[in-house]
């Protein structure tokens, strides 16, 4: 019997279990009513009378072995379950690849910026546009092209109903809604229906400036631009205005600065002339604030209108334009460490 239950105890001594249900059957097999431990119990009488004192402490000592070996492993597999190795919370996080702003985002706040230290707000209109805000509250001609399906993207072919083909309508939808002093810049997505390539697209982005005040002359003109122009590509940057037509402004003028890449020596990005063309701008056309509701006797003003991919273009030298709007990582990655 002694020589039984030292075995059983070295069997319960090397018992392992993996999971509960493993713990459950060692706990019916041995310490069950049918149990082998429960058995030895049951044998317990049939022990000669002067064996039992130490079979029978021998049995209950194995009972207790039995038992704690059971809950033992069972306290195992609990504190094991609790355990997660895949989580060390105490390592240093792993790198994350930080995102990184995109290339016509960084130009737009840098515009918005320079502008917004000359006093400007922020103002913003509807994409989907009608007719009078995108062209005749400009000024623009019944017959004028751009109001042409070439051009424009009409809705539904209704031909009140249209995708804004430049910021300029914000123009009209502030000066409709508030009287001067007006100091406003729009930034924006405008559309046109062109084929895509390298150096069009059918849709891109714009910023508009318009400063309407007693007594805005073509100098407070010349002089923000020439701030612009400096705060935007150094202050070694040189302006230059060729006379140009918009139907909204009068006169109206192309801007060009000394090219930022030769320094206005001449190079194939200037074509060799020494200037890049980036805004046209215009004192506001009297037509224009009558339209809008402002007193043209009383009140003048200066607006001007840019290209956002054309600003990005000349800081970064990106070549085509599709890159914008292709969200290709390896190209947007290289913004990371832009401001
Ligand atoms: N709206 C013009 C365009 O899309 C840009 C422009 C030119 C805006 C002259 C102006 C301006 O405010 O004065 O090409």
């Amino acid at each position: 019997m002694l020589e039984k239950i030292s075995q059983l105890r070295k069997e319960i001594e090397a018992l392992t279990a993996s999971d509960a249900a493993r713990v459950e059957e060692l706990r019916i097999k041995y310490l069950s009513k049918k149990g082998e431990v429960t058995a030895l119990m049951n044998d317990f009488r049939s022990v000669p009378a002067d064996q039992k004192r130490v079979v029978g402490q021998a049995i209950n000592e194995l009972k207790t072995f039995a038992t704690d070996k059971i809950n033992a492993l069972r306290d195992g597999l609990e504190s094991a379950g609790n355990q997660d190795d895949s989580l060390d919370l105490t390592r240093t996080a792993s790198p994350l690849r930080l995102g990184s702003r995109h290339p016509l985002s960084l130009v737009r706040e840098e515009i918005i910026d320079i502008f917004r230290r000359l006093g400007f707000s922020i103002a913003e209109g509807p994409e989907v546009e009608d007719d009078w805000h995108v062209f005749s509250s400009l000024n623009f001609a019944d017959d004028h092209p751009a109001r042409d399906m070439q051009d424009t993207f009409f809705i539904n072919s209704r031909p009140d109903v249209l995708l804004r083909t430049h910021t300029s309508s914000v123009q009209s939808r502030v000066m409709e809604n508030s009287q001067p002093p007006i100091r406003i810049i729009c930034p924006g997505r405008v559309y046109r229906n062109e084929a895509i390539s390298a150096r069009a697209h059918c849709f891109f982005h714009q910023v508009e400036a318009l400063y309407v005040d007693r007594n805005v002359t073509f100098a407070d003109l010349r002089q923000t631009l020439l701030y612009f122009a400096q705060e935007m590509f150094g202050p070694q940057t040189k302006i230059r205005l060729r006379p140009s037509y918009f139907p909204f402004t009068e006169p109206s003028a192309e801007m060009d600065i000394s090219c930022n890449l030769c320094g206005g020596e001449g190079c194939s990005f200037c074509k060799h002339t020494g200037w890049v063309e980036i805004l046209g701008c215009g004192m506001v056309d009297p037509n224009v604030l009558e339209a809008c509701g402002i007193d043209s006797k009383q009140y003048s003003g200066f607006a001007l209108g840019m290209g956002i991919e054309r600003i990005t273009n000349l800081k970064y030298q990106v070549k085509d334009l599709r890159m914008f709007s292709e969200n290709d990582v390896r190209f947007l990655h290289q913004f990371t460490s832009a401001r």
